[in-house]
């Protein structure tokens, strides 16, 4: 029984909301946006429903299973696409005010330009966004989130072709046409820096290019491939801004932004060669694509590092990228020290622009590790990240729209349900937020990854992100201790057992 009562009070002091610090809701302004977050790939499954196209990641999963580890797919991931009643249900349960999820581009027009707009497609969303807003909650709406209809990656070559471009401008058309008079919040790309990462530089993500000197494997060798699909990636999110702010904003009165991955980087020592280091790795990162759309151009440290390897915009180009964006999203999760590495050997770790970032095991660890490699739990560094971007570019409404906690699927039951280190996390992630936001930063809303587990692109269903537990034999959502935290957090109620 003593060990009983102990377990339980752990519990209530775990739970009760603003124990640890200022993570207070009150502590945030009024009509904040607080959330939860999803993808399509990730949670839709039915990838055959309804017209439906297969998607670039439909097409890897099934050619390439030893890409992920799990050797899974998202054919059914948590089967959203039927049960989207349910979920709005358990985002509504959470008492969250907003709700993002992603649009798939191969369900609203599967073949792009050339085929016919898929009614089907377009009648989903529409009775997700309309049972949202039933609930009270606003749609934050991605337009994409890594995947595209495979046709089109083969057509164009992915992003490295200039003619995914209009493809991008009329899906994103046909959507603001279709959703915008209900939508209030649209991003144009979710973490498009890794995007082209993952897709150019390492070759992990389809279409599974490599570029020296960041991966080895048998397409792709041009050192400029990522830069210019970064390249057609901007001027495709401007030409979706531009359109959107000519021909919808004025009657439909929504905003509009784009979601940057953005970890903090801290100096490994205090040295300046250590200091300009992070400073390299935050441009390579973040400057890269909130440069031109702020300043009109890449930021100087890419231009020296990279020379004829990146892009010149054409002054056209410069006019159509300057101030396209209403508020900047930002997905943090983690921080990692980082090291010169031009004038000393390097060792092993990955490269930022030329610095090195210690984010691998065997290196020195910034903070305890979570699930996913190099994913650190370091709750002070989203405050100067955040202040970084507030500096840089003039005071932008930021929302954080993605943060979250992954634990291993193979944790047993009890700890994957009793999720402390979870509640611990956002708690603290929070705190160091609002700290932020009392410094003068223009914060509009956080959204926690994720609502649910669900498939996590190269870790497949080895890891699991989500406030509501799933068991994906069966498709039942639970919600976890964090699922409760962030209830009574949202609502100031009493947490009951
Ligand atoms: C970034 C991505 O936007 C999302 O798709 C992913 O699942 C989470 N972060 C966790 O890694």
């Amino acid at each position: 029984a003593a060990t009983c009562i102990a377990v339980v009070a752990l519990a209530l002091a775990v739970l009760e909301p603003g124990a640890r610090g200022l993570d207070r809701r009150a502590d945030f302004p009024p009509g904040f946006l607080f959330g939860a977050a999803t993808s399509s790939y990730q949670v839709e499954g039915a990838y055959l429903d309804d017209n439906k196209s297969l998607s670039n990641w439909d097409v890897y999963t099934h050619t390439q299973p030893g890409k992920i580890m799990d050797g899974r797919n998202a054919d059914i991931a948590d089967d959203h696409y039927h049960r989207y009643m349910d979920d709005v249900e358990i985002v509504h349960d959470l008492g969250v005010n907003s709700y993002r999820f992603s649009i798939s581009w191969a369900r609203i027009v599967p073949r792009g330009r050339l085929g016919e707009v898929n009614s089907a497609g377009i009648a989903f969303y529409n009775r997700l966004i309309d049972a949202l807003l039933k609930k009270g909650i606003q749609p934050f709406v991605t337009l994409n989130h890594f995947d595209m209809p495979h046709e089109l990656e083969t057509r164009y070559g992915g992003w490295l072709g200039a003619g995914i471009r209009e493809e991008f401008e009329y899906y994103t058309d046909v959507c603001f046409r279709a959703f915008g008079d209900r939508v209030r919040f649209w991003t144009t790309f979710n973490e498009p820096n890794l995007l082209v990462k993952f897709q150019f530089m390492l070759g992990k993500h389809p279409p599974n290019r490599c570029s020296p000197p960041f991966g080895s494997c048998s397409s792709g060798d041009s050192r400029r491939e990522p830069y210019v699909a970064a390249h057609n990636v901007l001027l495709s999110h401007a030409a979706a801004v531009r359109n959107y702010r000519t021909n919808y904003q004025p009657e439909q009165g929504g905003s509009i932004g784009i979601v940057i991955a953005m970890k903090w980087y801290e100096p490994l020592t205090n040295s300046t060669e250590d200091v300009r280091a992070a400073r390299r790795a935050r441009s390579f990162e973040v400057d890269w694509f909130l440069d031109p759309i702020f300043f009109g151009d890449y930021p100087r440290e890419m231009r020296e590092m990279l020379s004829s390897d990146l892009p010149n915009f054409t002054s056209e180009e410069k006019k159509l990228l300057l101030n396209k964006v209403d508020f900047i999203g930002l997905n943090h999760y983690t921080t990692i020290y980082a090291k010169d590495c031009i004038y000393s050997p390097c060792d092993v770790g990955t490269y930022e622009g030329n610095a090195l970032v210690y984010a691998t095991g065997g290196n020195p660890q910034i903070g305890k590790p979570t699930a996913v490699g190099g994913y650190y739990v370091v709750p002070e560094g989203i405050e100067p990240a955040v202040m970084y971007v507030n500096h840089r570019y003039k005071n932008a409404t930021i929302y954080i729209t993605e943060n979250g906690y992954s634990q291993h699927s193979s944790t047993n039951m009890v700890d994957l349900m009793s999720d402390v280190e979870r509640v611990n996390y956002l708690k603290d992630y929070l705190t160091y937020l609002s700290s932020a936001v009392r410094k003068g930063a223009n914060v509009g809303g956080y959204f926690v990854w994720s609502l649910v587990d669900n498939f996590e692109w190269l870790f497949g269903y080895t890891v699991r992100f989500g406030l509501y537990h799933v068991d994906f034999d069966t498709q039942v959502r639970t919600p976890r201790m964090s699922a409760n935290w962030y209830r009574a957090f949202l609502t100031g109620d009493e947490v009951h057992e």
